[in-house]
């Protein structure tokens, strides 16, 4: 059985890997867009979609780690024997998306006289491997009387999980059926990116958050994990295109926003209230879920939507996916599988918290730059060059989980 902590150490490990590869793709992307790409390289639109899905594997795997390793505790029972060969396939298809995607995107390319959507497939096996790690979620805790908040938070999240991926899968099934609405597309899109983002992720890293707290103490009065999910729901379509969104279909999602903003607050006051027990990282990932709060009041006002749906998307995607999970799940992987604290530990956090405060920044006024003394390029040259402390913290944090069998003996 693979509850050991050299086996949670070594997967760690191999998700940092996957940030380390997708991060430097997308400094890679950053500089792209300030200087273009070199000739030969590549498509944009390719690279960013390589850079994108390897990244989701880097969250995907960090939280599988996190989860299962702390399962057993909740079940009492040993986890179930897929469990090793299942990490084993998500980190490969993970990886294998980033030099599928690459060379051409979602269309087809040629490796000998055949021609094959090696993007759509690879996405579609890593898919599969999530599919796979939600039926073993459901042997592992099936029949528990009792569910503890996490338990309920990891439920939920794998509920929206699972209609993520039915989004996800849609890609291929309408390129195969030659289906070229905009409407369907980007329904379909926007299921898949906003429910991974704001459902699962939210939800599991709150689990994983929770988990970790509950390891010295209780944390009580949490909102319900169901209601908080079943708000997301409609949430996504606040992602898709405002010219193909119906106005009154805007009104339910913003208002089911509004409810999900509020239950987050909680959750974020309660986080608070543990602030001592948290690692650096963690609190520094929560501040990213007040834009989350402050953009479902400010989506209201007239005219705000559509004007920041046009200039701030890739703020928003990095301010969810980079500084909330990303530093949230880095903090609670190093805290619970890295080595002891040491300088290097701490250089890598504030090298990691630098880079990320820079570049969201410089996305941010991005939006604003018709009132700044600043041109857009320089903002951009700015965020290019944060991208390069966010990877240089990446590799740093690596040392900190080998070698794999030596787990600090506070942690083993
Ligand atoms: C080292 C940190 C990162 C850098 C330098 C970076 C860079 C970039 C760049 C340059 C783009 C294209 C922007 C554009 O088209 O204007 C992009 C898009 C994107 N990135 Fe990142 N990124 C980072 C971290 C992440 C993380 C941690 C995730 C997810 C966990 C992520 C997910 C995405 C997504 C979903 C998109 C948009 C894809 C689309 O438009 O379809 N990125 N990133």
């Amino acid at each position: 059985m693979p509850d050991n902590a050299a086996f949670f150490r070594k997967h760690a490990f191999f998700a940092l890997l996957i940030l380390a590869f997708a991060g430097s793709v997308g400094s890679f992307l950053r500089f792209g867009l300030v200087y273009g790409i070199p000739p030969g390289w590549g498509r944009l639109h390719n690279i960013v979609h390589a850079h994108s899905h390897t990244m989701f594997g880097w969250t995907i795997l960090a939280l599988m780690t996190l989860i299962w390793q702390r399962l057993t505790a909740y079940t009492g029972r040993p986890l179930p024997r897929g469990v090793r060969w299942q990490m084993v396939a998500t980190l490969i298809f993970s990886l294998l998306q980033l030099a599928a995607f690459w060379p051409n995107g979602y269309g087809v390319t040629r490796i000998g006289s055949a021609e094959m959507p090696l993007g759509a497939i690879s996405a579609g096996l890593a898919g599969l491997t999530w599919f796979w790690f939600m039926a073993l979620y459901w042997r592992a805790t099936r029949g528990m009387a009792q569910q503890p908040p996490a338990l309920r938070l990891w439920n939920w999240a794998i509920v929206l999980l699972f209609i993520a991926s039915m989004g996800a899968m849609s890609e291929p099934v309408l390129l195969a059926l030659s289906i070229e609405n905009d409407f369907i597309k980007h329904l379909f899109l926007h299921l898949f990116l906003d429910l991974f983002t704001t459902g699962w992720l939210m939800l599991a890293t709150f689990g994983v958050i929770v988990a970790y707290l509950e390891n010295r103490a209780p944390v009580l009065n949490l909102p319900s994990a169901k209601r908080l999910a079943l708000f997301i729901l409609p949430t996504f379509l606040l992602g898709m295109s405002p010219d193909l969104l119906p106005s009154w279909l805007f009104w339910v999602a913003s208002a089911a926003n509004l409810v999900v903003a509020g239950l987050v607050a909680i959750y974020l006051y309660r986080f608070y209230l543990r602030r001592d027990d948290l690692p650096l990282l963690v609190k520094f990932g929560l501040l990213g879920l007040l834009v989350q709060i402050g953009s479902a009041l400010l989506m209201i006002i007239p005219g705000v939507w559509a004007w920041g749906a046009g200039t701030l998307r890739i703020f928003y995607l990095h301010d969810m996916l980079l500084l909330w999970t990303s530093s949230a799940l880095l903090g609670l992987l190093i805290a619970r599988f890295g080595n002891r604290k040491s300088a290097w530990q701490s250089w890598t956090t504030w090298l990691w918290m630098g880079g990320v405060g820079v570049m969201w920044l410089a996305l941010l006024l991005g939006g604003f730059v018709r009132w700044l003394p600043l041109s857009g390029r320089s903002l951009l040259a700015i965020a290019a060059w944060a991208s390069v402390f966010i990877v240089l913290a990446v590799f740093m944090a690596l040392r900190l989980f080998t070698p794999f069998d030596k787990l600090p003996r506070n942690k083993a």
